[in-house]
């Protein structure tokens, strides 16, 4: 049963990602201990991590967190297309973070291999609840289609999956990804959904009012058991809410 699923509406992108960072101030603090955060990729998430690195650099204890990531694109480290590579840049280096911290998803191996190193490494790495790793919080967003992290709507037997990542197909393109599966983004204690932009806006309104499209939809089957789910948006894509 979903614990709580708060709807947070902003002007802007840049305001909803202001409003996240002082939110995640408020969680890592330092008498807090480790906190492990799973970052997603694409593009909405650079306008947050330049926030993170920027006013709130000073104002979150970084030196608890480490950092993984939702979903990778199997593809280099140093590839343009890399979600550790847009992290490393907009985020990890602006921080400083040390290397110890950093888990990021090997691109460069083949990707069953990769799914199961990173499995086991969040394994052994994280607390765990019903035998199920915990992360502290996961952050997603969304595609116009539904998807969130690399869960797309034509594979959403992944949804039922037993393991910690699996192996997806990008739709259009064929490229293979490393993802969270359901299970494990639904174990956690927090997730934040931050999706801007008027080309959601459709796919928010489903998802929010739990509307029968949503059910062909991966985002709409993450529910936190145990934890909160915040949706973050702007008015473009509140639209319709
Ligand atoms: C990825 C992401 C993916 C992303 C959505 C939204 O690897 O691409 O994890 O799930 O969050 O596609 O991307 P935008 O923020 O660029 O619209």
């Amino acid at each position: 049963m979903l614990q709580s699923r708060e709807i947070k509406k902003h002007n802007t992108a840049q305001a909803a990602a202001e409003a996240i960072a002082a939110y995640m101030e408020k969680l890592i603090s330092s008498d807090i201990g480790r906190f492990d955060i799973a970052l997603s990729g694409g593009n909405s998430p650079k306008i947050l991590f330049d926030v993170l690195a920027g006013n709130f650099a000073g104002k979150i204890f970084w030196d608890n967190v480490h950092f993984w990531w939702s979903d990778e694109r199997c593809v280099p480290p140093e590839d343009n297309e890399s979600n550790y590579k847009m992290a490393k840049e907009h985020l990890l280096d602006p921080l400083i973070i040390a290397t110890t911290h950093i888990h990021r998803i090997k691109g460069e191996i083949s990707p069953e291999d990769s799914s199961k190193e990173y499995s086991d490494e969040i394994k052994t790495n994280l607390k765990k609840r019903g035998g199920i790793p915990v992360f502290d919080l996961i952050l997603l967003g969304m595609g116009p289609d539904g998807h969130t992290a690399s869960l797309f709507p034509d594979q959403l037997n992944l949804l039922k999956s037993e393991k910690c990542c699996e192996v997806s197909t990008f739709p259009s393109t064929g490229q293979k990804r490393v993802t969270f599966t359901a299970k494990l983004i639904n174990n956690a204690e927090q997730v934040i959904f931050f999706v801007p932009g008027f080309s959601k806006q459709q796919r928010i309104k489903e998802i929010v009012l739990g509307e029968n499209q949503a059910l062909k939809l991966p985002a709409y089957y993450i529910r936190p058991q145990h934890g909160r789910l915040l949706f973050f948006l702007d008015e473009d894509s509140a639209g319709l809410i």
